[in-house]
């Protein structure tokens, strides 16, 4: 297993090696980052590269064309008929590392309007999504000298604030912030801010991060919400509005602990004894999870307020144990 590991990461890295010649070969794939204001210094930050439009381009990064690692690695595909061909053609390539810096996966981007705009690696033995956060070991040392990570969606988030100066933000490739992520990361990071697109699913994601967050929080860290005008994503805010902007909306973002009661009386009509009692049951099912016990008790009582119930009587409904005096 060690092997084969070893074996595809030297598959991983020479492709993405190939990527970034080809980017040079290629004025249309270019155009397209210069277009999108990307500088040549932070598409080399990222290894940023093209896959050219062919079946298989890839035969002249590897002589070997037909060999098992490439099908592992999830840079080709095996059709019914025992044809191979590339996964990813004619798309703008964002390597995805480990923390070590090794190459695991790959996002393709489309040039144009299309389906997928997104193309990714599938799971191989090297990816495991759920895991993996894409632009990890650029935002190292933006993430120590901050104390701070910023979590956004998408690749170009992760490069468009990288290129403004905002050097510790990293990317949960579309899919929804894992428990797995908020630990990697709090392990790294005093305080977390998520920064996801303004829109509905950018509005839905953050309500996944905050359940994600809930069983890894501590006292002594700080999760919050930067919820972005719905016309923007952070590569478009920054572009718009400048790092100055972004960073001081960073600072203002939401607290978990207020956008969590928020979202629990979403509905709720509070000037009645029903929608306080459903506050309450909503509440059921979130705060019992926090790992942070102090900030626990911190928020049932901000609950209880809302609930106009007794603090004791409010963690008895949560199901939680209430400390008696002796
Ligand atoms: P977005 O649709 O917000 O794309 O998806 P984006 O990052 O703003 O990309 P640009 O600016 O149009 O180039 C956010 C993230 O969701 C994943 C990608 O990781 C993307 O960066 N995604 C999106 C996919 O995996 N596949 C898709 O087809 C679309
Ligand atoms: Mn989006
Ligand atoms: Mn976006
Ligand atoms: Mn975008
Ligand atoms: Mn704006």
């Amino acid at each position: 297993e060690r092997e084969q590991h070893r074996s595809l990461v030297e598959v991983m890295s020479t492709a993405a090696r190939f990527y970034r010649e080809q980017l040079k070969a290629s004025p249309r794939a270019v155009d397209y980052l210069k277009r999108r204001g990307l500088t040549g210094e932070v598409a080399a930050k990222f290894g940023i590269g093209y896959a050219p439009d062919g079946w298989q381009a890839l035969d002249k990064a590897f002589p070997k064309y037909d060999e098992p690692a490439l099908a592992e690695a999830g840079l080709v595909i095996d059709n019914e008929a025992g044809r191979r061909y590339d996964r990813f053609r004619d798309r703008i390539m964002f390597p995805i590392q480990d923390a070590r810096g090794n190459v695991i996966a790959f996002g393709g981007r489309i040039l144009d309007a299309g389906e997928p705009k997104y193309l990714n690696s599938p799971e191989t033995p090297l990816f495991e999504k759920g895991r993996e956060l894409y632009g990890l070991p650029q935002a190292r040392i933006g993430i120590r000298e901050t104390g701070t990570v910023i979590v956004v969606e998408g690749y170009m988030d992760v490069v468009a604030l990288a290129q403004f100066g905002v050097c510790n933000a990293v990317a949960t490739l579309g899919t929804a912030t894992t428990p797995t992520h908020i630990q990697k990361l709090l392990r790294q990071a005093d305080r977390l801010v998520f920064c996801f697109d303004g829109d509905k699913a950018g509005r839905k994601a953050a309500r996944r991060g905050l359940e994600a967050s809930l069983p890894h929080l501590a006292d002594d860290k700080a999760v919050s919400f930067l919820f972005l005008p719905p016309e923007h994503d952070p590569d478009s805010f920054v572009r718009a509005h400048g790092a100055d902007a972004f960073q001081s909306a960073a600072r203002d973002a939401t607290p978990l602990g207020r956008f969590l009661i928020d979202t629990l009386a979403e509905g709720c009509d509070l000037a009645t004894a029903e929608g306080r009692a459903h506050l309450v049951h909503n509440a059921k099912e979130f705060i019992p999870k926090i790992g942070a016990p102090i900030l626990k008790m911190q928020l049932v009582r901000d609950l209880a307020q809302s609930a106009q119930l007794g603090p004791d009587e409010t963690a008895a409904a949560l199901g939680l144990e209430v400390p008696r005096p002796r």
